[in-house]
């Protein structure tokens, strides 16, 4: 049977030449955690580094080998005193996930960090892409990383359109990943990536004058480095749109039961009024004509909107306060109430904050 060649259309050594002459002259090599092929070291490194800044990490890292300086001086420590050197870098979830794992490679691996990269990303604390920076940078395993930084220099230097978040996306970036890696190198060029994308291009103005992918990046041609990434899409929430009457008449307002089924089901409101516009623009007329269902109206006045925020939908509540000179018989599911007890008042709590508001005593007596 013909052996499926490892060939890859998305394969282009050019790619990681650029990044690995790029690291060898303007790349970190200085950090604590670099020139040793120390497991432990690296690996200690790659858990701190996932979610905090290496400026952030550095005393840490230096003050955590102090305390424990072998992998087995972890494993057998008492957890308070890891997570006392933890205290302070957050995400204490890495803390408990990396004692767990020290006393895992202790147990299961007589104390030294499995090379497979597939054998380290099933340990508590190590995903895929840590898994192949521990591998690559203590064995010179050819293993592709792909964290949050490389995958904004990927969206960006190939313009890719869609958010990384989508399983399908994060597919096609590991597929990159994986086809663009280099023959050799791949300690440099791993570090390049990280390098790169921790000091030229950075989530706000990438430094795209000294990038070495610059002449072959999608995003910097198209002027699109502020785009890409494709952000989070926010839900869409749907925007609806109540108008509200507030009829007072002599220190009451009118409230009117509620369906027993449906929003506020059960309880009392302001009357509404259907009739928006296509654009939710409220139609003058159907107001008028609500209004003057309750009594002669003498004044109308539009009220200052407000928003409630419910799991489904935003509504805007628009109120117009009525102003009687006389009223019409109480319909039937309508009370009259007074406005100085609103706060007993079995209402939703927007339209109770609306009524306290009108019922405040400044403006009380205006009405
Ligand atoms: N972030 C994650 N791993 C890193 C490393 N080895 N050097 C610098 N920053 C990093
Ligand atoms: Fe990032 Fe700019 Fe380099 Fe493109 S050219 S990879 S946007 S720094």
């Amino acid at each position: 049977m013909k052996r499926l060649t490892e060939f890859d259309e998305l394969a282009d050594p050019a790619f990681s030449s650029a990044v690995i002459s790029w690291q060898k002259t303007h790349g970190r090599h200085a950090l604590p955690w670099q020139n040793t092929r120390d497991a432990y070291r690296i690996w200690l490194s790659e858990i701190m580094l996932q979610q905090t800044q290496v400026t952030a990490v550095l005393g840490y890292y230096a003050r955590f080998l102090e305390r424990f300086p072998t992998l087995h001086d972890l494993a057998a420590a008492p957890s308070e005193d890891v997570m006392a050197q933890w205290s302070g870098l957050g995400y204490y979830t890495r803390a408990r996930n990396l004692h767990a794992c020290a006393k895992r490679v202790v147990a299961e691996y007589g104390g030294v960090f499995p090379a497979d990269p597939a054998l380290l990303a099933e340990l508590p604390g190590i995903g895929r892409s840590t898994a192949a920076a521990i591998s690559a940078f203590s064995n010179g395993t050819r293993a592709a990383i792909l964290d949050g930084n490389v995958k904004r220099v990927f969206a960006r230097v190939f313009g890719i359109d869609q958010f990384p978040g989508v399983k399908a996306v994060e597919d096609g970036l590991w597929r990159r990943a994986n086809a663009l890696l280099p023959e050799h190198g791949i300690e440099s060029y791993t570090q390049g990536l990280m390098d790169l994308g921790a000091t030229l291009c950075t989530r706000s103005k990438p430094d795209c004058v000294r990038c070495p992918l610059q002449d072959r990046c999608v995003a910097h041609a198209d002027g699109r480095t502020a785009e890409l990434p494709v952000r989070k899409p926010k839900k869409t929430i749907p925007e609806k749109q109540a108008a509200m009457l507030l009829v007072l008449d002599r220190g009451q307002v009118l409230l009117e039961q509620r369906p027993p089924s449906g929003i506020w089901g059960g309880l009392m409101s302001l009357p509404e009024v259907d009739g928006h516009g296509a654009r939710g623009e409220i139609d003058q007329k159907a107001l008028g004509a609500a209004a003057q269902a309750f009594g002669k109206v003498e004044e109308m006045q539009a009220l200052l909107p407000l928003v409630h925020v419910f799991t489904h939908y935003r509504l805007h509540i628009v109120p117009f306060k009525v102003a009687l000179a006389g009223r019409a018989a109480t319909a039937a599911g309508h009370v009259w109430w007074n406005l100085a007890e609103i706060e007993r008042a079995p209402l939703p709590a927007p339209v109770k904050k609306l009524l306290l508001d009108i019922a405040s005593p400044s403006l009380f007596a205006a009405l």
